[in-house]
């Protein structure tokens, strides 16, 4: 999701709260009934009608409260009712759960040189033609098919394999899916009778699949954009635009409107993607923290159908800053972090002394000369205090104090709306903003007026030429871009971390990728955000709602590269492939100040495609071992039916859970020494040696048993053991080394993570 939507959706989130909790009103509830054995949709609709009326008294009723009918890739239906005829259908036995539908939130270009991209293609001989047989489907906010990103030049016809439509609508017709764009399909019956019809939000959107929020249009065009050059926002970051596949299709999804995606909605599309025949589902998207079990969550329900598919659900972690709050966990999504790429926005600041003052900030707007300053907290209005003052909020400013000046404000909170300080401070006829932003300055934002954000560094340097100076006076410079910058990169101070609070054995997320001042193609009625609300082409925005789509991306790359892959094999080629260093040689560390990172920030480490495309060595899983490790987990039959659709037995003793074949290893309650087991199966043509390499956790022993792999063919699969022996408990917390299986080429590396509980 999108940091500043982020910001906005908490607002729209209270307000629904309020509406929501009554007695025997009617809720949106889901009601999933597993795999299904009809011949066609039109008798399972008819086949939910029924069961429906049964609890609403006719069939008439019944067709006026279903919403959504899921009759494709597995079988179920939504419908507004009361809780107690959802309980009523909870106990058929053909219905396998019933759960109320909630609200998710909407979790270059530069970053893909940073990435090395065109080493993948040129290093491996491969055109950039050749991921057009692979489809990816985006669930988002829609398309601008208008945009050059979407052109379809060079592009062959649709893949014979894809089973979509493009769905008209309003602003949207046949002619608007092309070669690049060869679905559109769009949801809004959830979201309507949860939160009220679209019309009431007062804001320009369009009943179709095209795009008036601008997210789903940045993260279609950064997996599979056509090249487009001379891209930029205002000419910052200026440069060629394009996706990491950008001859991969895109099949659209349109399921989120104004920044929430209603899980009925999610689900619905979902079960169309995996019938269309998409190979890569990127989802931009999640639920509020906490991360609800996987048997009563919609993404995790439609993710595993998808898996059992063979489609790789490539999902963002969420921006939510803190531990613990790390969504779309579950085992059989790819789960996204965000960092930055080497390259910085510098808005600076000089001062009447001729002092210079490091600034960053997304400001095209060429101040004219110099002008006083003066700090927030010195221009209270009558009855404010300086404290409430210093940040800027509305009516807390004196208009005679703050006229003609540069406003010195400080944030209050991490989620404060920075973009609305600048108007409230352009209200009073401020003509610059600074902003003391020790936590995001990193983040590009774009104001209303001349402003920039500035870390410690630069307050002290500030604050003392105010206090000397009787007169201070500055001016602020537009943007300009640095590239090459270091350290880079550097886990995002936003991205949601691990651990995984629903399964903690397993590591979470699993890989960080490009997350921070993202440019891509844009919807240009947008303009809520923008500088001086203008419309744009290409918009600058972050979020692990950005970095989930270069995931995506390079798993297009990994796919056409390897159409047999299950998804599994490309999730743990994109794992164990991964770095931890940034480009000084150093462990990555977090924004803003550099801190010590763990695998909670990142998971195996920053996304490096070039690696990710030959392996080595993976660690592959089916659905069955995914639903094993649940049983280990304490899952009933019941729970696994609600996940699966059909009776699920559990083995009588199921292979503990962290013996699943996950790529990182982890333990979250280690009881003295413990031995885990791992099976890798060898994807290269020659006979290779691997030897194992390990980094201690501290306070732990860890040793491989054996130590050396020999593998003679392709397909050859090794079964290797970990043992792990502690001599100080870990508090609670966990500690992290990790395996690295290294054949002088190729590195495997898995991160181990455990949390002593006693030796
Ligand atoms: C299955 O999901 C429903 C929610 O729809 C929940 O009430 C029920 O407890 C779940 N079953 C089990 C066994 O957890
Ligand atoms: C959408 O279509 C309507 C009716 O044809 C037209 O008036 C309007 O300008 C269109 N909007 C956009 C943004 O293209
Ligand atoms: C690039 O775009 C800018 C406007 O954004 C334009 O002034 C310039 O001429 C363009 N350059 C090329 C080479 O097309
Ligand atoms: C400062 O703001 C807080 C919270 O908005 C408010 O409760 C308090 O009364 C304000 N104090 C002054 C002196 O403005
Ligand atoms: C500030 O409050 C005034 C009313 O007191 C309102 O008109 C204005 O829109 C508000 N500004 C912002 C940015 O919220
Ligand atoms: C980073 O450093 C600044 C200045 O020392 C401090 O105010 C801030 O809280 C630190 N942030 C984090 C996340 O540690
Ligand atoms: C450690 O002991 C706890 C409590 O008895 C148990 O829940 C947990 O599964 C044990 N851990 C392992 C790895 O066996
Ligand atoms: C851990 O390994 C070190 C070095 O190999 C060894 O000296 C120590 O005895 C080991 N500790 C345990 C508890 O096995």
């Amino acid at each position: 999701m999108e940091f500043a939507k982020f910001l906005k959706s908490f607002t729209i989130l209270l307000f629904i709260g309020c509406t929501l909790v009554h007695g025997s009103t009617p809720k949106h509830y889901i009601i999933y009934m597993g795999d299904h054995s009809h011949p066609n949709s039109e008798s399972v609709i008819r086949a939910n009608h029924e069961i429906l009326a049964s609890v609403t008294g006719s069939l008439s009723d019944a067709k006026a409260t279903a919403l959504h009918h899921y009759s494709k890739s597995f079988r179920g239906f939504s419908a507004m009712i009361t809780p107690e005829q959802a309980n009523k259908l909870s106990e058929y036995d053909s219905v396998v759960s019933v759960f109320e539908s909630k609200m998710n939130m909407l979790h270059t270009t530069h970053s893909w040189d940073f990435l090395r991209l065109d080493s993948v293609y040129k290093g491996n001989h491969i055109g950039l033609d050749s991921t057009s047989n692979v489809i990816v489907g985006v669930i988002d906010s829609g398309v601008w098919p208008e945009s050059e990103s979407f052109n379809d030049y060079g592009l062959g016809p649709v893949p014979e394999k894809f089973k979509g439509e493009c769905v008209t609508g309003d602003n949207f017709t046949l002619a608007n899916c092309n070669k690049k764009i060869i679905g559109a399909r769009f949801y809004s019956k959830g979201i309507e009778a949860e939160n009220g019809p679209l019309k009431d939000v007062n804001k320009i959107f369009f009943r179709s699949a095209r795009d008036s929020d601008g997210h789903g249009t940045h993260t279609a065009s950064t997996i599979a954009g056509s090249i487009v050059s001379n891209a930029s926002l205002f000419g910052i970051a200026k440069g060629t635009a394009r996706g990491g596949a950008p001859s991969a299709r895109l099949a659209i999804y349109k399921a989120c409107w104004f920044g929430l995606c209603s899980d009925a909605d999610v689900l619905s599309a979902m079960d169309d993607a995996i019938h269309d025949g998409v190979d890569i589902l990127s989802l931009s998207l999640g639920p509020f923290p906490p991360q609800p079990i996987y048997f009563e969550n919609a993404i995790s329900v439609g993710a595993f159908h998808a898996f059992q598919k063979g489609i790789l659900v490539s999902a963002s972690a969420g921006n939510s800053v803190f531990p613990r709050t790390a969504t779309n966990v579950a085992p059989w999504i790819l789960t996204v972090a965000a960092s930055t790429v080497d390259r910085e926005f510098s808005s600076n600041i000089y001062l009447g002394n001729s002092k210079i003052l490091k600034g960053l900030s997304l400001n095209p707007i060429k101040m004219e000369g110099y002008h006083g300053l003066i700090y927030g907290s010195a221009a209270a209005a009558s009855g404010v205090s300086a404290t409430n003052a210093s940040f800027c909020k509305n009516n807390t400013l004196d208009p005679n104090l703050i006229n003609g000046k540069i406003v010195i404000c400080t944030i209050e909170k991490f989620t404060d709306k920075r973009g609305e300080k600048a108007i409230i401070v352009r209200q009073g006829g401020g003509v610059g903003m600074i902003l003391i932003d020790h936590n995001a300055k990193e983040v590009g934002f774009q104001f209303v007026i001349p402003s920039t954000l500035i870390g410690q560094d630069a307050v002290e340097v500030l604050q003392a030429y105010i206090n000397t100076d009787k007169n201070p006076i500055a001016k602020i410079y537009p943007t300009v871009t640095v590239v090459g910058t270091k350290p880079a990169p550097e886990a995002a101070a936003f991205s949601s971390m691990g651990p995984n609070i629903i399964t903690p054995d397993i590591i979470k997320p699993d890989i960080t990728g490009p997350g921070v001042n993202i440019l891509a193609a844009w919807s240009p009625v947008a303009t809520e955000d923008t500088v001086e609300q203008k419309s744009v082409n290409y918009n600058i925005i972050s979020g692990t709602s950005m970095s989930c789509p270069h995931i995506s991306a390079v798993a297009a790359i990994i796919k056409s590269y390897n159409p047999s892959w299950t998804p599994a094999a490309i999730m743990s080629a994109i794992m164990t492939t991964a770095t931890v260093l940034d480009n000084t040689n150093h462990l990555i560390g977090r924004d803003p100040n550099g801190t010590q990172t763990t695998p909670f920030d990142y998971g195996s480490g920053h996304i490096n495609p070039l690696a990710s495309l030959n392996p080595g060595l993976i660690y592959d899983f089916s659905s069955q071992d995914a639903l094993n490790f649940l049983c280990s987990n304490g899952a009933s039959p019941s729970q696994l039916k609600n996940i699966t659709g059909e009776l699920t037995q559990c083995q009588k003793y199921p292979t503990p859970s962290y013996n699943f074949n996950y790529p990182s290893i982890g333990v979250s309650n280690l009881n003295g020494s413990l031995s885990v087991y791992r099976t890798v199966t060898y994807y290269g043509q020659e006979p290779a040696v691997y030897v194992a390499s390990v980094e201690n956790p501290s306070g732990v022993n860890v040793t491989v048993t054996p130590v050396v792999l020999k593998f003679w063919k392709i397909g050859e699969k090794l079964t290797f053991r970990i043992d792990i022996t502690p001599f100080v408990k870990s508090n609670g917390n966990f500690v992290f080394g990790a395996l690295t299986w290294k054949n002088g080429r190729q590195r495997v590396r898995s991160p181990i993570g455990v949390n002593v509980v006693s030796i």
